[in-house]
């Protein structure tokens, strides 16, 4: 009799769960545990805090998309961080708490700089179009900031560029002092290059 409890008991745990390593004593995955600044990490991110915005934010599915509003290990410069430290997002809803805050922050703090990996581009150096840039730059980094001005090519030459002097226009002067793209990813290297290909049609 005691041998068929005892058996009914492991039945009743296998089907539960426990062959998955789920043992019913380990709670881990239930409570609000503290975790360690230095162990935030995307997936910690993704459960504690992107639940809250992924209803609006409904790209924001991977790392790398979630990582273009942040600068690695800084996150005063992150776009991430500040609308949620000014309480601008989420969107006309409740602040986050100051937990949820922090792991934001530790989250940022821990992302690594390393090189991206960038499609070469054509080694011929010639002039690249508006459309070409509008689609590896502007789409990626700039908008929806600068909707406006980066709409149509008439704008954006009549407003950031300097026919005269290319190479002195607000357009690549603003990414190479590293103020813009404001609070997100500075541009790759390749990105900074095609603006330079681009103002190449001015000279
Ligand atoms: C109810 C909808 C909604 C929710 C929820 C929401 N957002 Fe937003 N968010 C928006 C909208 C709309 C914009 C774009 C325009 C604006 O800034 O008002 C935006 C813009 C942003 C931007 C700036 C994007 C840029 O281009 O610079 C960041 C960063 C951001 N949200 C972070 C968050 C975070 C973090 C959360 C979750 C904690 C969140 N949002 C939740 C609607 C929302
Ligand atoms: C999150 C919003 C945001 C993003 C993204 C952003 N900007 Fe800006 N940008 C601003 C704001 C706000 C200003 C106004 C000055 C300031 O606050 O620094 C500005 C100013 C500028 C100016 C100076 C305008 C002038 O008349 O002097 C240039 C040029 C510029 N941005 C280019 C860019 C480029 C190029 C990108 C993309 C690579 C970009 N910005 C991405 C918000 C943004």
């Amino acid at each position: 009799m005691e041998k068929f409890f005892a058996l009914t008991i492991f039945i009743l745990l296998t089907s539960c769960g426990f062959d998955k390593g789920m043992g019913p004593l380990n709670f881990s995955a239930n409570i609000e545990q503290p975790v360690r600044a230095e162990e935030v990490n995307f997936a910690i991110l993704q459960k504690r805090v992107l639940t809250k915005c992924i209803g609006c934010h409904k790209d924001w599915t991977s790392e790398e998309i979630v990582n273009r509003f942040t600068r690695e290990s800084d996150p005063e410069h992150s776009r991430l961080f500040t609308t949620i430290a000014k309480g601008e997002m989420p969107k006309n809803a409740r602040h986050l708490s100051a937990i949820d805050m922090e792991i934001v922050r530790n989250y940022i703090q821990n992302i690594p700089w390393t090189a991206p990996v960038e499609e070469p581009l054509p080694d011929d150096g010639k002039p690249v179009s508006f459309s070409t840039l509008n689609e590896k730059v502007f789409q990626i980094s700039c908008l929806p900031c600068h909707g406006r001005t980066l709409k149509e090519e008439a704008t954006l030459v009549k407003k950031w560029i300097d026919p005269n002097d290319p190479e002195k226009s607000k357009l690549l002067l603003s990414v190479t002092s590293g103020k813009m793209p404001k609070e997100r990813n500075l541009l790759t290297p390749n990105q900074t290059e095609l603006i330079r290909r681009y103002l190449r049609n001015f000279r």
